[in-house]
């Protein structure tokens, strides 16, 4: 499979890191979109600033590319703040972890994206550092060994997962405040892409943004993406404005169909009729089937298709549904008594 997807919900590179970044709102009046976490951390920032005190820990939880990085880089710049950025898996062992700490100057954020990913001896290193602001350092080995705690400074984590349930109950009880994301509406997503669009200098029709928004998979990261990529098309082959007819054959080129799903998707869908019958079938068949993680498609593939009701999870696996089905120009199983006909 194609890990290079137009539509993946991951950030592909440093390059795009770049593009995305350039496109990240600063400050919490900048941004669009997710209104009653906005509302709650402005009030949490607020009342940090008030009392001179840096902020309480905060969990951020939801699918990838809704903006849980930029809300951690708001979240230091409202605080006037330094950030320091890294990620679960980045860290191995205790001793990445040590220098990053005690550098940190208070209120600064310390931003671990993938939370999840840490291991349970990283987490267990943790905790003190997030309850009392001091780690115990274990020098020497063997019968030297011994144990140091060092203070640090009362930094903000600011954590970042996909899947909150995979965080371990222990970890997740030491964050103060949590924040669900959940996918954009196409309005909003539209406002976003004006937002972008000005920033490009690029010029975006309304019929161009409206299509765009609506094949973003309520992602802002898609969509600036796909914006960049009719922007190109539109110079190339077009008149250089980003008009309907560009963002839509833009769009057809690169396999995205009218409601953002791609190749990927589609080919889940369709293992999951021909070769499992539509379902229920377990996550580890589907991976083993399709030649895939089983947590790339949990957190890549799935999040989707579970919010446009194409497949469900029921307690004994997945299935596609009716709507899935007719997404793909398919009957159902026993179509005659699922289809009705007007
Ligand atoms: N760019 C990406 N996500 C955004 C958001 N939520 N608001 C404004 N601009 C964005």
């Amino acid at each position: 499979m194609n890990r290079l997807r137009l539509v993946g919900p991951q950030e592909q590179g440093s390059e795009e890191q770049a593009f995305q970044g350039s496109l990240r709102p600063s400050f919490l009046k900048e941004y669009i979109g997710q209104k009653t976490v906005v509302e709650n951390l402005s009030i949490a920032l607020e009342a940090a600033l008030h009392r001179g005190e840096p902020m309480d820990h905060v969990l951020l939880y939801g699918p990838p590319g809704l903006g849980k990085t930029t809300l951690a880089h708001i979240i230091a710049q409202e605080m006037g703040t330094r950030i320091v950025s890294t990620s679960g898996p980045a860290i191995e062992r205790t001793g990445d972890l040590m220098g990053v700490l005690t550098n940190l100057n208070t209120g600064d954020v310390l931003f671990i994206d993938e939370i999840h990913r840490l291991s349970r001896v990283v987490e267990e290193f943790i905790y003190p550092a997030m309850e009392d602001f001091q780690v115990d350092f274990i020098v020497d080995k063997g019968a030297f060994a011994k144990t140091i705690k060092v203070p640090l400074k009362k930094f903000t984590l600011v954590g970042a997962t996909t899947r909150a349930g995979a965080l371990s109950a222990p970890l997740r009880e030491r964050f103060g405040l949590f924040y669900h994301l959940d996918f954009y509406q196409v309005e909003e997503l539209v406002t976003i892409l004006r937002r972008s669009a000005a920033i490009l200098k690029v010029d975006l029709e309304e019929g161009a943004a409206q299509e765009t928004a609506r094949r973003s998979r309520g992602t802002p990261r898609i969509a600036n993406r796909l914006l960049k990529r009719i922007r190109d098309y539109a110079l190339v082959r077009g008149d250089g404005r980003a008009n309907l007819p560009a963002a839509q054959e833009a769009l057809a080129r690169e396999g995205i169909d009218e409601l953002g799903l791609d190749r990927q998707d589609r080919l889940y869908l369709r293992t999951m009729i021909e070769v499992y019958k539509g379902g229920p079938v377990g996550i580890e068949a589907m991976a083993a089937t399709l030649n895939e993680e089983v947590d790339t498609l949990v957190d890549m593939v799935e999040p989707f298709l579970l919010k446009t009701g194409f497949v469900i999870r029921t307690p004994s696996g997945r299935r596609v549904t009716e709507k899935g089905y007719r997404h793909l120009a398919l009957l159902p199983p026993d179509g005659s008594s699922q289809l009705r006909l007007f």
